[in-house]
């Protein structure tokens, strides 16, 4: 099984990162990562009225990747109810991928699992709901298996609190699939 993890925390350490590294550990897994805080992709234009397909080589590089996934995983810190925005630009970068002449996207995304991975502050898991229905959408659009995903906690400081933590430990990554 190929993991992919993008990771969208705009800081090391990174609770969200913490809790993906965790849910990697407990299932013996390894995974390519992207931490889109290193990745620097260039910001979102919308030029698809030009069809300029130039990608440069980081989104060239995270599209490959994906293509060659079985399981995507996207973590992001929850950024005011919804995704950072080092996940939105990644995401907004779908537009141009999905309509990419060398790539046949949408067809090829069929039958990838994405699994959210959300860590904000408030145990209340309601305020990530608009983070987990825009990752769901957009993965559903793009004619992937959205999959429910996971909530975790964070603390100010950058680091998982113990019980999400150990929680994201018990989910078994070969039944996701
Ligand atoms: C700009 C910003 C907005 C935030 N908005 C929310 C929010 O809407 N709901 C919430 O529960 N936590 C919110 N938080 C807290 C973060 O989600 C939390 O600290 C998380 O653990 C950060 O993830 P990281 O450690 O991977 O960077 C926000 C933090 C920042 C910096």
């Amino acid at each position: 099984m190929q993991i992919l993890v993008v990771e969208g925390s705009t800081r090391t350490p990174s609770s969200t990162c913490e809790h993906v590294e965790a849910l990697l550990a407990a299932n013996h897994a390894t995974a390519q990562a992207f931490h889109l805080r290193e990745t620097r992709l260039p910001l979102f234009v919308d030029a698809r009225v030009q069809g300029d397909w130039n990608l440069g080589p980081a989104l060239e590089e995270m599209l490959e990747a994906m293509l060659g996934a079985d399981l995507i995983i996207l973590a992001s810190p929850l950024y005011w109810y919804s995704v950072s925005h080092l996940m939105k630009n990644f995401l907004d970068h779908w537009t141009y991928y999905l309509r990419h002449p060398k790539y046949q996207f949408t067809e090829r995304m069929r039958g990838k699992k994405f699994y959210p991975v959300i860590v904000g502050s408030d145990p209340d898991p309601a305020g990530a709901a608009p983070a987990f229905a825009a990752i769901r959408l957009s993965v559903a659009y793009v004619q992937g298996t959205p999959l429910p995903g996971f909530y975790g906690l964070g603390h100010r400081d950058g680091h998982a609190t113990a019980e999400t933590k150990a929680a994201i430990e018990q989910v078994v990554l070969a039944e996701l699939m």
